[in-house]
């Protein structure tokens, strides 16, 4: 059976996210916002985080797959699910749960460019900075965590896990 303990709890992810939101808000008070959230991870991030956000904010999803280094086709992007509302000329915030390695989110801001898209910001709230082996600037971040395997606030372990409200190392 895997053991799970926390690292982060819900209050302290809460104001985090109250405090980004925040953030986005005063960033962009001069235009609207499209949001698109990386599924499945980033569905309960996205959720708190749009509600705090008190401008007008259009969401989409995407969900993709990027093949790590340990495969061939290192940094190949596959989409499984597009995005289904116009990205041309539009400010976007691309929403993800965590970021590890970089390569997901930085062809995934690559592909939204290819789109058209005017500017792409990247907002994770969970930052393995240790495991990044391609760079990517990070514009809004909630927290820096160790190199551990997370599970929690949208982050699974085998599909598991993901109704956690609070963010929690899992060993097995
Ligand atoms: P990368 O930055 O391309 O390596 O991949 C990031 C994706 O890997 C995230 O969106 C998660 O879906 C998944 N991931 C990375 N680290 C963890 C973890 O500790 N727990 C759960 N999922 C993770
Ligand atoms: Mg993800």
């Amino acid at each position: 059976m895997e053991k799970v303990e926390e690292l982060i709890s819900e209050k302290e992810i809460l104001a985090k996210v109250e405090e980004i939101g925040k953030q986005i808000s005063d960033d962009f008070k001069e235009g609207d916002i499209t949001i698109v959230s990386v599924l499945k991870g980033s569905f309960i991030f996205t959720a708190d985080l749009v509600r705090n956000i008190n401008l007008p904010v259009e969401i989409a999803f995407i969900a993709a797959s990027s093949y790590g280094a340990s495969t061939v086709s290192s940094g190949e992007l596959k989409i499984r699910y597009d995005i289904d509302i116009p990205v041309k000329d539009k400010d976007i915030i691309l929403v993800e749960d965590i970021v590890d390695t970089g390569l997901t989110i930085s062809r995934l801001k690559e592909y939204l460019f290819e789109l058209g898209a005017k500017s792409v910001k990247i907002c994770t709230i969970f930052d393995k900075v240790e495991r990044r082996e391609k760079q990517v600037d990070i514009d809004y971040c909630g927290f820096v965590i160790p190199n551990e395997f997370v599970v929690g606030y949208g982050l699974d372990y085998n599909n598991k896990y993901r109704n956690l409200k609070n963010l929690c190392k899992i060993t097995m």
